[in-house]
């Protein structure tokens, strides 16, 4: 029987021996789920799993989705996503190095963005006095819903904002002065698969029914229907509020930690405070969720 958590913080639990290479009994499964969405974020520490494990895992929770930077694909493995800032005995990357520089909710950018994500890591760097380097940071969008203004809540009502691949992808590539930096360019067919998106700027958590902040620094451009400069600025002032220190949990990883976020109620950064020799392995599954939607009735 395994144990949940919490942590002193605005989001996360560890969940405490359980062993995800083995199929879950369905009433575990059920309590596991009800404490995901209760804190958003679980880690599982010292999990010794395979890609095959990783994806049955994953698949329970949803249909999985196929990262469109297909160069990154775990071989033999569509839906395991690698990031890594490790190259093999060619020079060639194995993994993203770029992957979370900037505040971003996985997918975004696409109609049914992700229901949730799992990373698992499997090498972690250190610094020389053994402290882990690249850490994840995430923020609780419904601590930072919360935390808003009442004037803005109302303001925010009915408004929608357009969500780009393109956007994080030009941010990061601009960012390709600090440290390994390898996004390969889409040819036009991929592009055509990831063309911009609108979503409603607050949404309804579609298992909680909490309201949620849906806005992010990387992938969110603009928001539509008012003037240009009251649009921008209105956009700058929701994403720096939605990572302030008091809505984050910051995660030190281990390797054999496997991550499992709730991408409506949080967003995350990745530190790249850290380069070769050091290396950095993780694989990540991204879960389908629904389109978002705003439902006005309160939870
Ligand atoms: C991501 O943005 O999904 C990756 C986060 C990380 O590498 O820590």
């Amino acid at each position: 029987m395994f144990q949940i958590r919490p942590f002193d913080a605005p989001l996360g639990a560890e969940v405490i021996d359980i062993d995800l290479g083995k199929p879950l009994a369905a009433a575990d499964y059920e309590r596991m789920i009800n404490a995901f969405h209760d804190h958003s974020l679980l880690v599982f520490r010292d999990q010794d799993i395979t890609p095959e494990q990783h994806i049955a895992f994953s698949k329970r929770l949803g249909e999985l989705q196929v990262h469109i930077q297909s160069t990154y694909h775990l071989p033999g493995y569509p839906e395991i996503y690698s990031i890594s800032n490790v190259v093999d005995e060619n020079g060639k990357p194995i993994g993203l190095a770029d992957a979370g520089k900037v505040w971003h909710t996985d997918l975004s950018y696409v109609t049914q963005p992700s229901r949730c994500s799992l990373l698992h890591a499997l090498e972690v760097p250190h610094d020389d006095s053994g402290k882990p380097l690249g850490d994840t940071l995430f923020a609780s969008t419904i601590r930072a819903y919360e935390a808003l203004p009442d004037a803005t809540k109302r303001r925010l009502v009915g408004l929608k904002a357009m969500h780009s691949y393109m956007h994080i992808f030009d941010k990061i590539t601009a960012m390709k002065r600090v440290g390994a930096a390898n996004l390969v360019p889409l040819t036009e067919e991929q592009k055509k698969k990831v063309p911009d998106v609108m979503h409603p700027v607050v949404i309804t958590h579609p298992y909680t029914r909490k309201k949620i902040l849906f806005v992010n620094e990387g992938i969110t451009v603009s928001i539509a229907g008012l003037p240009q400069a009251e649009g921008a600025a209105l956009l700058q002032e929701l994403v720096d509020h939605a990572h302030k220190p008091e809505f984050v949990y910051r995660h030190s990883w281990r390797a054999g930690d496997l991550l499992m976020w709730d991408n409506f109620s949080t967003q995350h950064l990745a530190m790249h405070d850290y380069a070769l020799p050091r290396r950095r392995r993780m694989r990540r599954t991204t879960v389908q969720g629904s389109t978002p939607v705003y439902d006005p009735l309160p939870t």
